[in-house]
C-alpha cells in the first residue's frame, strides 16, 4: 500500500512555473504575472506566499499542487489568493492550506480573517463557509470585469 505524504512550505523562486500554471487553470481573470510573484515571495513584507505539494511514498519527490497567499497586518489578515490544480480539487488539499493559515494567525494573535470573493465562484464561497467565514457586506463592481465581491471574515481571536 502506498503512501500519501503533504507538505507546505514557504514558496520559492522553483515554484514560480508551476503557482503561474495551476493560476492559469484556476482564473479567468486578473491573473498574477511572474513579477507579482516574486514581490509576494520576496519583496512584499506583510506577504505568506505558501505552495502545498504532494508525495506517493516519498519516491519521486515533492509536486507542487496548490497555493496560497495571505497578508498579514498588525491584528488583521487577509487572504490575497488561494487555489488547487483542477484535478486534485475537491480532495481537501485547499482545506489543509486554509488551516494552516488559521493557525498561523491564530499563533499571530490575528483577531480577523478577511477576504473578497467573486459572487459567481459558488465553490470558494462554499469553501469559505465550511471554514467558518461568514458574508459581512457585498462590495459593488469590485471586480475590473463589473462583478460584485462578497466581503467575508472569519474571527480567529
Ligand atoms: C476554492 C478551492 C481552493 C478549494 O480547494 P479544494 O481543495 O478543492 O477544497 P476542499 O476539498 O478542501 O473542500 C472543502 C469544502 O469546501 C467546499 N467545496 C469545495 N469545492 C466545492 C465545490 N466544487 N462545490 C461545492 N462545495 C465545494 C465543500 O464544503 C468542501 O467540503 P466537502 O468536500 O467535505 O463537502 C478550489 O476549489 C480552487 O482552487 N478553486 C479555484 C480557485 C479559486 O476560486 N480560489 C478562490 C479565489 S477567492
Amino acid at each position: 500500500m502506498q503512501n500519501l505524504f503533504i507538505n507546505i512550505r514557504k514558496a520559492e523562486e522553483k515554484d514560480i512555473p508551476v503557482i503561474m500554471q495551476i493560476e492559469r487553470l484556476c482564473f479567468d481573470m486578473n491573473r498574477w504575472k511572474k513579477e507579482n510573484i516574486i514581490y509576494e515571495m520576496k519583496e512584499n513584507p506583510v506577504a505568506n506566499l505558501w505552495v502545498i505539494e504532494l508525495s506517493i511514498d516519498n519516491e519521486e519527490g515533492y509536486r507542487v499542487v496548490g497555493f496560497s497567499d495571505y497578508w498579514h497586518t498588525f491584528d488583521s489578515a487577509t487572504i490575497c489568493q488561494i487555489a488547487v490544480h483542477p484535478y486534485l480539487q475537491r480532495k481537501q488539499l485547499g482545506s489543509a492550506l486554509m488551516d494552516e493559515i488559521y493557525n498561523d494567525c491564530y499563533a499571530k494573535k490575528v483577531k480577523n480573517i478577511t477576504l473578497e470573493v467573486r459572487v459567481s465562484n459558488e465553490k470558494a464561497i462554499n469553501f469559505y463557509k465550511k471554514h467558518g467565514f461568514k458574508i459581512e457586506t457585498i462590495k459593488p463592481r469590485y471586480y475590473d470585469n463589473g462583478e460584485d465581491a462578497y466581503y467575508m471574515i472569519l474571527k480567529v481571536t
